[in-house]
């Protein structure tokens, strides 16, 4: 039976998680209601408290100036341990194997600089084909920055002839094939552009079976998928904490070492912030790596970019990312069920079992790339905001922390509109 809004309204009447919607900001459509956003797996949307987060952090520097570092509400010298607790609960690791630290890319660099370590034959770089530009900026930048071309060291594993998406059993194969010539293999938890979510621990068994080394890159997992890190052995991961875990635009990212790596030994790119944290502020002549992740730290803590997750974590506190998650494959399914029922000329590419993704559809819209784009203008101008990716896809995602089954049914009918009103 073809769903309905009144199913929609159903669905969130009975929905245990809805009045956390309440706890945010939504912006506004054209129109001045309420906008549909389903653009979550981009930025999301900011929690109400962030302010408060913020402006008791500004209060702080303002009351204490330096001595913020050890008198503020939460000292600065430690202010990252608030974060590394939940955010390792939501990815499912220990708390000493994540640091709270920099940006995506930056993070992403400083852990291949650790473990990325050419020797003779196994010297290549194992990406997804079509990985998110930054990504394979970085692998391939960081080749060239060892003397290696990337045309020869970069290995980018496509989707087979005639399919969107990519097989773990080709990615296992290529490892099997070409193992000893693979240092490192960098994976993303869900692809940012077809929204499919990976296996990650068979990508991460595959990859050590042949003697390389595992990094993720969680961007699109965390607060999207639950406990990514739990059931693989990965030696290192790298996110950022805008999309799904709200914390507002270039807030601080964060990475995961696995415990295995805590070797002071291990090369690293260090600076002040790594060193112990004992002798840190004693400033001595040597360096010598704090215990954990918290050693690959460099810099002091960007409080004020850090302020806001504090907000949405205590909210996915609340929640419970096992809860979270039940409602986003309830909406995704729901999502795409509307999508195949009303929108013929729009096909969705992300994968259909719950498994293989997470909140974001990628709806492949059929007339070419002008149609498509005035299309996208029509929704943005209906107050419908999601993102469109050149050729021909619009990215949306229903997120569980604050979209409902109404937004769904809503963006599926404005679509609608725009494509019947396109011809
Ligand atoms: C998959 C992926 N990798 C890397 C990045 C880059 O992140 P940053 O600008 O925080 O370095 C993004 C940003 O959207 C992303 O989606």
């Amino acid at each position: 039976m073809a769903l309905t809004r009144e199913e929609a309204l159903q669905r969130d009447a009975a929905d245990p998680l809805q009045p956390l919607r309440g706890r945010f900001a939504l912006p506004l459509a054209p129109d001045g209601g309420p906008a549909i956003y389903l653009c979550g797996h981009s930025l999301g949307l900011m929690p109400l408290a962030a302010r408060a987060e913020i402006a008791a952090a500004v209060d702080d520097w303002a009351r204490l100036a330096v001595l913020g570092h050890e008198g503020a509400r939460r000292p600065w010298i430690t202010y990252h341990d608030a974060l590394a607790a939940p955010i390792a609960e939501l990815l499912g690791c220990r708390t000493d194997e994540i640091a709270i630290m920099n940006s995506l890319s930056v993070n992403l660099q400083l852990m291949l600089a650790s473990f990325y370590r050419p020797l003779g034959r196994r010297r290549c770089i194992v990406i997804e084909a079509g990985a998110f530009p930054s990504d394979r900026y970085a692998a391939a930048t960081h080749l060239q920055w060892h003397g290696l071309a990337p045309a020869e060291a970069l290995i980018e594993i496509t989707p087979r002839d005639g399919e969107e998406c990519l097989r773990e059993e080709d990615v296992e194969a290529l490892l099997e094939r070409r193992g000893e010539e693979i240092a490192l293999v960098l994976w993303p938890g869900v692809q940012y552009l077809t929204g499919q979510a990976f296996d990650l621990a068979r990508i991460e068994r595959a990859a050590h079976a042949a003697g390389a080394i595992v990094g993720f890159d969680l961007a699109h997992s965390a607060g999207n998928m639950p406990f990514p890190l739990r059931d693989s052995a990965a030696d290192f991961a790298v996110w950022c904490s805008y999309k799904y875990l709200n914390a507002g635009p270039g807030a601080i990212g964060g990475c995961f070492v696995h415990r295995r790596h805590f070797d002071p030994a291990r090369p690293r790119l260090g600076g002040w912030w790594g060193h112990e944290l004992a002798t840190r502020l004693r400033m001595p002549h040597e360096f010598r790596a704090a215990a954990g992740a918290a050693g690959f730290q460099l810099s002091n803590q960007s409080v004020l970019a850090a302020a806001p997750l504090i907000a949405s974590l205590e909210l996915f506190r609340m929640a419970g990312m096992r809860r979270l998650r039940e409602k986003s494959v309830a909406l995704t399914a729901f999502f795409d069920q509307l999508i195949a029922e009303r929108t013929p000329q729009v096909r969705s590419i992300t994968p259909s079992a719950a498994a293989a993704r997470g909140a974001q559809l990628s709806l492949r819209l059929s007339g070419g790339p002008e149609r498509g784009r005035r299309v996208f203008q029509r929704l943005a101008a209906h107050g419908a905001i999601c993102d469109w990716r050149e050729p021909d896809i619009i990215r949306a995602a229903p997120v569980p922390l604050y979209n409902g089954f109404e937004d769904v049914f809503n963006f599926v009918v404005r679509l609608e509109e725009a494509l019947r009103s396109d011809g």
